[in-house]
């Protein structure tokens, strides 16, 4: 037999761009790139003002200082830091998580700590321990895009719950679990970002948490607590987590991303013990251990540095960079557009002009050489094309005022052509023939 014909017999037929289409697992289904992820590529063009991603500043850290440090770990200490480790995670680290933690009012022990990659790796630990296919789970409305990745990987059947200025509506929770209750479906859990939400900005009023509590307490309900952007509240002490008063009922995920740098990948989970044996089980099986190397640079920076100092200097920037696009989005949004205010975090929320489609928008916005993520990216069920987010983290302030008027003036483009075509204009289209952000 022929070379080409052998590989003709024995090759998947799947399709031409991809012969093992046919043959992955139902699960792989679901995994397809999200906006942002298929952003990356045009972002990065110089020309373009990206207010699109979510990284971090992390130029704004004492770079040579650090370098000397993992330096030192290395020559000191690279027996260890070179090593495998434990798959919970070094214990020194997890003493100074709980460290961390209390100030948000969590009293943790160490040993309630599992390490992760980044808290993205705990929220697919936690969806993979607890999810079955069909199985739902309730997530706030909009909601961040990695988690709805890893709920979608394991087939979640993800159900919103409406949140306002003021984060998750408790009422609109009742009324959910009711429902489906009712309905025989099994909720796995609520996913929440109680604080300066990504992609909303929204905080989870102080008055509220008692009465989500309460609400998910009566419901056996578990609560995933995601809280990256806690400690970068721009104004007073940290909020009490959820954690702090239920430490049964909430599994709590933190990471150190953005108080010092997302390139080390260190994240962690506070969970009750039977929750933190399983978590231990699935990561064991995911990556035998985590990054000893990464855990001893974060646990040095911690024990040596004056990280609460540093956290300081990035929430004041971010203040700053949140100003800017507050300014600027006051002197040169069109009518119609509303948008929140963040009091911490690294994001804006904008709601558009009526029937104005954020995703069809988004080829002419990169052509005027400004790029944001489309509200649908952060919706399980299609919602979000009147939305948009902007992310005010990463570019300093004159270019993100620039980046505002560049959008303004596409969405004031957008209005034109509407009261033009009517509903016929191009923002008006939805469905396949829409270009997204892939096709750029
Ligand atoms: C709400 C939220 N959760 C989790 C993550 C994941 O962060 P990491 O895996 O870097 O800890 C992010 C990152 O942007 C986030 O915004």
């Amino acid at each position: 037999m022929s070379e080409g014909a052998r590989h003709a017999n024995s090759r998947p037929q799947g399709s031409r761009i991809d012969p093992y289409f046919d043959q992955y697992a139902e699960r792989a289904r679901g995994m397809v790139a999200s906006e942002i992820r298929a952003l990356f590529a045009v972002t990065a063009r110089p020309e373009i003002v990206s207010l699109a991603g979510g990284s971090p500043y992390v130029s704004a850290l004492p770079l040579d200082v650090v370098g000397n440090m993992a330096g030192q770990l290395i020559a000191e200490r690279g027996s260890v830091a070179l090593q495998y480790c434990t798959a919970q995670g070094d214990a020194g680290l997890r003493e100074k998580i709980c460290e961390v933690m209390s100030l948000e009012g969590i009293r943790a022990h160490p040993d309630d700590v599992v390490v992760t990659v980044g808290s993205q790796q705990a929220l697919d630990l936690i969806t993979r321990i607890f999810v079955d296919p069909g199985d739902v789970v309730l997530a706030e409305a909009p909601s961040y895009v990695g988690a709805l990745g890893s709920f979608s990987a394991y087939q979640a059947d993800v159900v919103h719950v409406a949140m306002d200025d003021d984060g998750l509506i408790p009422e609109a929770l009742e009324e959910a679990i009711q429902r489906l209750t009712a309905a025989g479906r099994r909720i796995k859990f609520l996913y929440t970002v109680p604080n300066h939400q990504n992609p909303a900005g929204v905080t989870l009023l102080t008055q509220r948490r008692p009465r989500i509590l309460e609400i998910c307490q009566a419901a056996g309900l578990l609560i995933i607590e995601d809280n990256p952007y806690g400690l970068l509240g721009f104004d007073g002490d940290p909020i009490r987590a959820l954690r702090a008063d239920d430490a049964e009922g909430v599994v709590y995920l933190g990471t150190f991303s953005k108080t010092f740098a997302p390139g080390v990948r260190v994240g962690w989970a506070a969970a009750p013990p039977g929750i933190r044996d399983k978590l231990v089980l699935a990561a064991e099986s995911a990556v035998l251990c985590h990054s000893s190397f990464s855990q001893l640079v974060v646990g040095d920076y911690l024990a040596t540095q004056p990280w609460r100092e540093q956290v300081k200097d990035f929430r004041e920037l971010y203040r700053q960079r949140r100003d800017a696009m507050l300014d600027a989005l006051t002197a040169q949004m069109p009518d119609g557009c509303r948008w929140t205010t963040p009091a911490g975090g690294f994001y804006v929320w904008l709601q558009l002009p009526e029937g104005i489609n954020s995703k069809a928008m988004l080829p002419q916005a990169v052509s005027s050489r400004v790029a944001y993520v489309p509200g649908t990216g952060f919706y399980a069920d299609g919602g979000g094309a009147g939305h948009l987010r902007l992310s005010y983290c990463f570019p300093p302030p004159d270019r993100i005022r620039e980046g505002v008027r560049r959008l303004a003036s596409v969405i004031e483009a957008e209005i034109d052509l509407r009261a033009t075509f009517g509903a016929m204009a191009p923002s008006g289209r939805t469905g396949p023939e829409t270009p997204g952000p892939g096709d750029l």
